[in-house]
């Protein structure tokens, strides 16, 4: 499936996101291990987040929905999960495989975790590593990529671990094994990543002790408690239609309902540095995590360095930052930013190939971009299977003279059910084809 996007001069009116990707995964892996029946509303209804679901039901756990949201799951205590039939697929999603690698590492079972083309392709040793540190019994393919094979261990061991990257998903890996090892099992991160899995934890009644970028759990006994909850909208959907009102000649858009986590708001700090006109409205608390409305209006922008700092709490918006930053006067620089590599495409390649089909100028770094604003043509880009790759692009045709085609989308449902009627809703001419 492919987007065909004409052009557009007004982007206007209001929306409400689908629910945060990061948060309905951990809401059902926390879910399923409780004592209880846990209730949340807002869950992402994407392939990445009902792979996960699937994953749950195939170890015994009952889960209803989602249903308009909803979710409900009957929790079957730290110890309650059954050996699934075959193998686990997690489709698309990283997330959903190590979170799950350190949650089932110390397991009673044994089990195989699989993944679509791009996830096969995805480093593993970032958590096999660590995870064998704690006596896991974990195998790969060569290269280290999936299918991960886990066998079951007598007892986990608690580790004192630092990261070598700055990932949200190792740290979790490691959180949720941390729950099944004797002792304490504590991570240092050399910059913050996104904390979804630290206040969630403490949700559900597990203390966590955080003390500037070290994270500490003990685990080994205790329970987790069903608790109940609303899931956000994703920052890193909103980042769509956030970037498109903001390059549109005449744009103005209401986000309602963003989850405003400041281990994910990097995008708002960028872009009201290269000069957008970004408003948070009616701050407020949905369980553990903190929301707003977005107010974002058509802005004049300049070309910025971005502070490495900002770079891990915006690291999925790049493709979105890369746009604008296209539509800005000057150069942009992006730096620190290695990981994009090994997302769901190489984003950097895929980013540069994408701007440079449609006339902008750009170099890669090893570890980032430069980006000189200019003139968007029309023209057709590769996706690369990549969900954020296909809806960045999609919004070069708010400032291109000519149509522009984006191949291969049908990944924007791992986690942007609906794209296309909500940009649609909001002006954007874009059609799937
Ligand atoms: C995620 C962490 C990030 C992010 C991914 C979701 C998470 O990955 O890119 O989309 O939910 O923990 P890394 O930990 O690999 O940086």
């Amino acid at each position: 499936m492919d987007y065909r996007v004409a052009p557009a001069v007004r982007i206007a009116g209001r929306c409400r996101v689908p629910g945060d990707k990061s948060i309905s995964h951990r809401a059902v892996m926390l879910a399923a291990l409780a004592q209880g029946e846990s209730r949340f509303d807002g869950f992402l209804a994407g392939a990445d987040t009902l792979a996960t679901a699937a994953a749950f039901r195939a170890m015994g756990v009952a889960i209803d929905g989602p249903q308009d949201g909803s979710v409900r799951v009957q929790g079957v205590g730290l110890h309650g999960l059954q050996p699934p039939a075959g193998a686990l697929d997690m489709g698309n999603a990283g997330t959903g495989m190590r979170l799950l690698a350190g949650l089932l590492a110390g397991q009673r079972f044994g089990v195989t975790l699989t993944g679509d083309e791009s996830l096969s392709r995805r480093p593993m040793a970032r958590v096999i590593g660590p995870l064998r540190q704690m006596g896991a019994d974990l195998a790969a393919e060569e290269g280290d990529t999936p299918p991960l094979v886990l066998r079951p261990v007598a007892q986990l061991r608690g580790i004192d671990y630092a990261l070598p990257m700055a990932s949200a998903q190792v740290k979790s890996c490691l959180l949720l094994a941390g729950l099944y090892a004797q002792g304490q099992t504590c991570v240092t991160e050399p910059a913050p990543t996104r904390d979804h899995t630290e206040r969630m934890l403490a949700a559900f009644g597990w203390p966590v002790t955080r003390q500037r970028g070290r994270v500490c759990i003990t685990g080994g006994r205790g329970s987790l408690q069903a608790t109940q909850f609303s899931i956000p909208g994703d920052i890193s959907s909103a980042a769509f239609p956030l970037v498109a009102a903001v390059i549109a000649a005449q744009g103005e858009v209401l986000i309602e309902g963003v989850g405003v986590n400041p281990t994910r708001t990097g995008i708002l700090d960028i872009l009201r540095a290269m000069g957008a006109d970004i408003t948070l409205l009616n701050p407020r608390d949905a369980g553990a995590e903190p929301v707003a409305d977005i107010r974002v209006r058509a802005s004049r922008l300049r070309g910025i360095a971005v502070p490495p700092e900002l770079v891990p709490l915006a690291i999925d918006e790049f493709p979105a930052i890369a746009v604008a930053a296209a539509c800005a006067q000057g150069q942009t620089l992006i730096t620190g930013a290695a990981e994009l590599r090994v997302k769901e495409s190489d984003r950097i390649a895929a980013i540069a190939s994408g701007l440079g089909m449609l006339g902008i100028t750009v170099e890669t770094l090893p570890d980032g971009l430069r980006i000189e604003g200019g003139q968007f043509r029309g023209g057709t880009v590769d996706s690369h299977g990549d969900h954020r790759i296909a809806m960045a692009f999609s919004l070069a045709a708010l400032r291109a003279p000519e149509p522009v085609r984006i191949r291969d989308c049908v990944n924007v449902g791992t986690s942007f059910p609906g794209y296309t009627v909500l940009m649609r809703g909001l002006g954007l001419e874009i059609e799937e084809a």
